[in-house]
């Protein structure tokens, strides 16, 4: 690699900064019809950047939700190419109040740039732009072909993205895909992720009666849907947080000895972790410890109750209604579709008559898992090595990036996660942020990890 690569990306942190922080002030929360302007901007924001840089081709293309973005630069013959991933939508930034700085104003906190989407995911994006105009600038050209897709949808579950890939399987043809999307494991512990959650989630409606009645004229004459909920929803994990759908467990792949050896060995302090989140006590499946409940294990989680009278004082009722978003985590080999079946069927079972039960199946994705000695990981493996001056631990993650599954079976393609981000970066919640030593560390990875990609040979 020509050397001034790196000293270009050295003497232009100020910029970068500067440019992000244009970036992330566009509000594109894609969960939020009032915000479809800002998705459309966001959208030609990104593409404007991918042709400064200069990569070629590029398009926002229209799909029946929020646009993708696309670029190539493919002018080096005999190399691999690179598919990178990202995306440039926002989770909502609710309870707003909790910001210590406005959430769509990118400020500088000790090292950290605050805003929404500073580390999910328009900063880890950005730092694969900056890595690619480095060497545009510096070299006139690239060590690897490259192509690039970015996303408006990721948070909403990517409605419209395994349709988008199946229409452009040609445009999207790819040796390995790399996506900058996830923690690293601790501050100062780079790391390479092999494995990801998948996710099946729902609605659940219950009802009662036609309308909401007083407690005391019918309460003992009729079923209380905020009861029956509480009820159903206990018939579904027990208290040693071991799931009870029949069937959940048929496909989980069991963790090898040599996995659990390995997460032992990592630098994790579980006190230190549960301080940080500020729980009482930790709690999770028996038999398992915190990394392998997180990282490894399926999961049903409640996310979100409603039911009955929720204001201030006291008000005698029995609601009409209730409802519960739920989701499961799923782990490799459990299949998205499989699970939903046997949850419904379980759900419907424990469900009582005096109820009308409603469910609708909203988002979900395949759980994910990749071969370590591939030789893209281990590229990987050392452009962090060369970037951040440590050799990468391997993790899983708990979190979820369905289109990774389908990058495999539609493009035959492995991926690579190259995250940046930090597990306390408040992701989802109010002041996120970003280190931004990680972020410029970052680039000078990335810049490496092309070069490393170049080289490798089947
Ligand atoms: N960047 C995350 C995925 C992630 C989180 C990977 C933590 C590794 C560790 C992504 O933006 C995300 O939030 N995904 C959703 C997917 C869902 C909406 C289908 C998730 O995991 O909840
Ligand atoms: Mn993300
Ligand atoms: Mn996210």
């Amino acid at each position: 690699m020509n050397p001034t690569v790196i000293d270009f990306i050295n003497t232009s942190r100020d910029r970068y900064l500067e440019e992000l922080t244009q970036y992330l002030a566009i509000p594109s929360v894609s969960a939020l019809p009032e915000h479809a302007d800002d998705m459309r901007r966001c959208a030609e924001w990104t593409s404007e950047q991918m042709r400064t840089i200069g990569l070629e081709n590029v398009r926002v293309i229209g799909t029946s939700g929020h646009p993708v973005v696309y670029g190539d630069w493919l002018q080096a013959p005999g190399a691999p190419t690179v598919l990178f991933y990202g995306h440039y939508d926002v989770q909502p930034v609710d309870p707003v109040e909790l910001w210590l700085s406005p959430p769509f104003e990118g400020t500088v906190r000790d090292n950290e740039l605050f805003a929404r989407g500073a580390t999910d995911d328009k900063g880890q994006l950005f730092m694969h732009l900056k890595a690619l105009e480095a060497y545009l600038r510096q070299d006139g050209r690239l060590p690897i072909n490259v192509r690039a897709i970015f996303e408006g949808e990721e948070e909403i579950g990517s409605p419209n993205l395994d349709q988008f890939i199946k229409d452009h399987k040609d445009e999207l043809a790819c040796d390995v895909v790399v996506i900058s999307d996830s923690p690293m494991f601790d501050k100062g512990v780079p790391s390479i992720c092999y494995g990801l959650r998948g996710l099946s989630y729902f609605q659940i409606d219950l009802r009662g009666t036609t309308t909401d009645l007083h407690s005391g004229s019918f309460g003992g004459a009729v079923a209380n849907p905020g009861f029956v909920l509480a009820q159903v929803l206990s018939a579904m994990k027990d208290r040693g947080g071991h799931v009870k759908i029949p069937g959940f467990y048929d496909d989980v792949r069991e963790l090898s000895e040599r996995e659990r050896d390995e997460f032992k060995r990592l630098p994790f302090n579980e006190k230190q972790y549960r301080k940080g989140l500020g729980a009482p006590k930790l709690h999770g499946e028996s038999g398992f410890s915190t990394l392998e409940r997180v990282w490894a294990r399926p999961t049903f989680e409640v996310n979100g109750l409603l039911a009955g009278f929720t204001g201030e004082g006291a008000k005698t009722v029995i609601p009409a209604t209730a409802m519960a978003k739920v989701s499961m985590r799923l782990v490799p080999n459990q299949d998205p579709d499989k699970i939903a079946a046997l949850f419904e069927d379980h759900l419907r079972k424990a469900t009582p008559k005096n109820v009308e039960l409603k469910v609708t199946r909203m988002h979900g994705g395949k759980p994910w898992m990749t071969e370590l000695d591939n030789r893209f990981v281990q590229a990987a493996a050392r452009a962090i090595e060369m970037g951040f001056g440590k050799t990468p631990v391997y993790t899983r993650e708990g979190g979820s990036i369905p289109v990774v599954a389908t990058f495999q079976s539609e493009l035959n393609a492995p991926t690579v996660l190259f995250g940046i981000g930090l597990p306390d970066e408040n992701a989802h919640a109010p002041n996120e942020k970003l280190d931004l030593g990680n972020f410029y560390g970052g680039i000078i990875a990335s810049a490496y990890l092309y070069d490393e990609i170049a080289k490798t040979r089947e």
